[in-house]
């Protein structure tokens, strides 16, 4: 099956159903729409640079398998479903790769997931499994957007008995944020040893998330440093 990737129409459309879409939680394409989700993958994908790592892939590991055709492994740390054993691991702290493994490594919504005192040492290991040269991405909503999006989930799904909070479902862990300020972003980044850190902002949802790339040296930059 080819990769799934968002049409300039289908993008124009996005664009101006985006405040409708946003404040219904529309969490799954239809009526010729697209869900917050498949948003976010059709960015990040465009910047994916081959094969690639993406951590905290939530339900079933969408990100590589529908929008990297299954270029890539998707982990977790909770037993979603649709995810097998290949896709869970205890933690991101050591991940069960040789260095130099990935092309790319994804933190699709998420980083603000990883616990305050261990952010950096997920990073750093993400920087180990990348390859020389290649690319870290990472996606963060606004404050207000997250904030908001976060309640009226919590809300629809004591209404309605659903389960859209995932990460209700998992459990939030006290030292988790529901946001992360761009500046934490770069300077956790810079940390890890990434370089040339650029930020994308998501036109089709009205420039309320984006992603900041930032790419491991070749050898040649890191002696420069
Ligand atoms: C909001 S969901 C995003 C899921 C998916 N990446 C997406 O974009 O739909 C947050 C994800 O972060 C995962 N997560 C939990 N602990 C994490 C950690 N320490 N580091 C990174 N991600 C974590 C959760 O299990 C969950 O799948």
């Amino acid at each position: 099956m080819a990769a799934r990737r968002r049409s300039q129409k289908q993008k124009l459309v996005d664009f101006i159903t985006f405040p409708v879409r946003a404040l219904t939680l529309f969490h799954e394409d239809r009526y010729g729409l697209s869900c917050l989700a498949t948003e976010r993958f059709d960015y990040v994908a465009r910047r994916v640079q081959g094969y690639c790592l993406d951590i905290g892939c939530g339900p079933g590991n969408r990100f590589v398998r529908d929008f990297l055709d299954g270029n890539g492994v998707g982990l977790d740390v909770y037993p979603y479903e649709g995810l097998t054993d290949s896709n869970i691991v205890p933690d991101f702290l050591s991940l069960p790769f040789p260095d130099a493994t990935f092309d790319t490594v994804t933190f699709i919504a998420n980083l603000n997931h990883a616990p305050r005192s261990q952010r950096d040492a997920e990073l750093q290991e993400a920087f180990r499994v990348l390859k020389l040269g290649e690319n870290i991405i990472i996606t963060m909503s606004n404050f207000l957007a997250e904030i908001l999006v976060h309640k009226l989930v919590a809300l629809y799904d004591r209404v309605f008995v659903t389960a859209l909070d995932i990460d209700g479902q998992r459990g939030m862990n006290v030292e988790e944020d529901y946001y992360l300020r761009p500046r934490e972003i770069r300077q956790r980044l810079r940390r890890a040893g990434f370089i040339k850190i650029s930020r994308e902002f998501f036109l089709t949802q009205w420039c309320l998330n984006s992603l900041f790339i930032g790419w491991k040296p070749h050898q040649s930059e890191s002696r420069a440093l």
